[in-house]
C-alpha cells in the first residue's frame, strides 16, 4: 500500500465529491489488503467508510448540497483526501457530531448497536464475554453492554491490553480464550455466560461450546473473523440449546433509508453516553501503511482514524 496521486473528476449525475475530513479504519481492511476479501485488484484504493463535506453535486443529486456534512460506510475508496461517491451511500451528518466520531462510530457504532442492542438485547444483571475487548468493535461493545448494566468479562490478546479493556467497562478481563474459559466457568460457577460477543471466528464458538462458556440456552454472536471465517458445529450448537448468530452489516443496510435510520439510533446512542468517551488513535493517511503494520502486530488498541 503506498500514497499516489491522482486527479478526481467531476461527480457524474448520481454522484457527489467529497472533502474528506476523517477515514475510519476497519480491520476489513487489513483482511482485504492481505486478499482474504474480495480478491486482488490492482490500484484499488483502500478503505469503505469516513465522512467529510460535499464539494461538488452531480445534476440527479436532490438529498445533498455543496457544504452538507456527511458520512458513509460501505463505499470502497475511502483512504483518500477527495473522492467521489455515489449519493444513495450518503447519510448527513448532524452538526454535534464530530467528523472523527462519525469515522470511528459508522461501520463500528453500528455493529456494537446490532450485536447488543438490535439482535441480542444486553439487559440489567445479565454476564457478557467479549472475546475482542480492546478492538474497535469489541471495545465499544463492552462500553455498551457495561452502560446497559450487564457485567462484562473482557478478553484481551495480551496483557498490555488489560487496562484498555477495564478503562472500556470490563468489570472483569482475562488474557487469551483459555484464561476466558476458565474465567467464566469460576465467575458463573460452572454455568456459563448469557452472551459471548466473538470477533476473533475461526474455531472460537466451538471452543466455547465445547468448555460450557456459554450457558444452556445461550447465545453467541459472532461478528468478526480476526482470525478466519466463524464456523460452530450445529450438533453441539442443538446439545447447548444454544443460538448462534453472524451478522453482517451490509445485510442490514440495504437501503438509503435503512443506513440513514440506523446512523440516527447510532448517533442517538452516542448522545445518551452509551459508547461513553471514545479516546482515538489518530494517523496521518499518508500514514496508512504504518496503521496496517501497528495492527498485524497487534499493538494498536480501541478505534483508530486515519485523518487526511
Ligand atoms: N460482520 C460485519 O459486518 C463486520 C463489520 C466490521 C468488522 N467486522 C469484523 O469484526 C472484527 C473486528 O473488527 P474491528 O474493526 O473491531 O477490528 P480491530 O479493532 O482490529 O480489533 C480486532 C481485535 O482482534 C484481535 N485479533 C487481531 N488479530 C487476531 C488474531 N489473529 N487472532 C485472534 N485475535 C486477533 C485483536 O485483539 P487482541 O490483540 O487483544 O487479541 C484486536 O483488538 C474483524 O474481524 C472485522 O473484519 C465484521
Amino acid at each position: 500500500m503506498r500514497a499516489e496521486d491522482r486527479t478526481v473528476p467531476a461527480p457524474s449525475a448520481d454522484e457527489v465529491k467529497v472533502e474528506q475530513k476523517a477515514i475510519g479504519f476497519n480491520y476489513f481492511d487489513v483482511l482485504q489488503r492481505r486478499g482474504l476479501i474480495s480478491g486482488n485488484e490492482p490500484g484499488r484504493v483502500m478503505g469503505i467508510e469516513g465522512a467529510g463535506v460535499v464539494s461538488a453535486i452531480g445534476t440527479n443529486v436532490t438529498d445533498f448540497a455543496v457544504g452538507d456534512r456527511v458520512g458513509y460506510l460501505r463505499s470502497q475508496g475511502a483512504y483518500a483526501e477527495t473522492r467521489l461517491i455515489a449519493a444513495d451511500l450518503l447519510f448527513p451528518l448532524p452538526d454535534d457530531i464530530s467528523f472523527e466520531i462519525a469515522a470511528a462510530l459508522t461501520v463500528k457504532g453500528f455493529m456494537a448497536w446490532l450485536c447488543a442492542v438490535r439482535l441480542f438485547e444486553v439487559r440489567v444483571g445479565q454476564t457478557v464475554l467479549v472475546t475482542t475487548a480492546a478492538g474497535g468493535i469489541g471495545s465499544l461493545i463492552t462500553r455498551l453492554a457495561a452502560h446497559r448494566g450487564a457485567h462484562v468479562i473482557g478478553m484481551v490478546g495480551s496483557a498490555a491490553k488489560h487496562a484498555v479493556a477495564r478503562e472500556y467497562g470490563a468489570a472483569d478481563v482475562a488474557v487469551g480464550l483459555d484464561g476466558a474459559i476458565d474465567m467464566v466457568a469460576r465467575l458463573t460457577t460452572g454455568n456459563g455466560v448469557d452472551v459471548v460477543f466473538d470477533g476473533i471466528g475461526a474455531d472460537t464458538a466451538d471452543r466455547l461450546l465445547a468448555a460450557g462458556t456459554v450457558r444452556e440456552g445461550g447465545t453467541i454472536t459472532s461478528f468478526g473473523a480476526s482470525s478466519g471465517w466463524p464456523k460452530a458445529d450445529p450438533e453441539a450448537v442443538a446439545r447447548r440449546r444454544a443460538t448462534v448468530l453472524a451478522p453482517q452489516a451490509l445485510a442490514y443496510l440495504k437501503s438509503a433509508d435503512e443506513l440513514r435510520v440506523a446512523m440516527a439510533d447510532v448517533f442517538t446512542l452516542y448522545r445518551s453516553n452509551a459508547f461513553g468517551e471514545i479516546p482515538l488513535t489518530r494517523y496521518a493517511l499518508r500514514d496508512a501503511a504504518a496503521l496496517h503494520q501497528d495492527v498485524e502486530r497487534r499493538t494498536t488498541a480501541g478505534i483508530s482514524v486515519l485523518v487526511p
